[in-house]
């Protein structure tokens, strides 16, 4: 029998492996380090979503209380619904972000104030339309890492802040804008989907 002129592999399991076949890897060992970058990438832009949830809180409780003015006594009381799911959005984001093995963020994005309503009321239309934005990134995101159900609990955020979009939009007499019209956000910085 002729002897291999191959030397032998260290091997981590007692499996027998060719030397022409890839290194085994110990199943106690650390993942890729190329997938971590892109689920701390996700949990960093969840954090950033969880301070403008805050933002929006504390918006919402302020604006409800300080519009005046008849003409929007109407939003007034709808702002005061939409404090109230906001908080619903900050408790999901900061349970994804735990789930994720993430750190929820803890400050809020800065407060405009304004003694205007429709000064009030334009801030509030810009911060839905960035937050409607980020969270139509943070849809691919989650896909393209297979965080399906992370994903889905954004979506259906998404469905109350396009909500809150045309309710602000309508109070202020416009049409909402129009964001899905936007250029996509940029897919190549996110990994490739998952096939499950
Ligand atoms: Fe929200
Ligand atoms: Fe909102």
């Amino acid at each position: 029998m002729q002897k291999s002129n191959h030397s032998p592999i260290p091997l981590t399991s007692t499996t027998a492996q060719h030397p022409a076949d890839p290194p085994t890897r110990h199943v106690d060992a650390p993942p890729p380090t190329s997938a971590l970058p892109r689920r701390e990438e996700l949990v960093a832009g969840l954090n950033q979503d969880l301070a403008r949830e805050y933002q929006a809180i504390i918006s919402y409780v302020i604006y409800s209380q300080v519009l005046r003015g008849a003409e929007f006594m109407n939003i007034a009381a709808e702002l005061k619904k939409h404090a109230a799911e906001e908080l619903q959005h900050a408790l999901i984001v900061a349970n994804q972000i735990d789930y994720l093995g993430g750190t929820p963020a803890t400050e809020p994005q800065p407060v405009r104030t304004s003694t205007e309503a429709r000064a009030m009321l334009e801030f509030d239309l810009e911060n839905e339309t960035e937050t409607i934005r980020q969270y139509r990134a943070r849809v691919l995101q989650c896909e393209a890492l297979g965080e399906y159900a992370t994903g889905e609990h954004i979506r259906e955020i998404l469905v109350q802040e396009q909500d809150h979009l045309i309710a602000l939009a309508t109070a202020l007499g416009r049409p909402a804008p129009a964001i899905a019209q936007e250029p996509a956000p940029p897919a190549h910085r996110f990994p490739k989907p998952v096939a499950v």
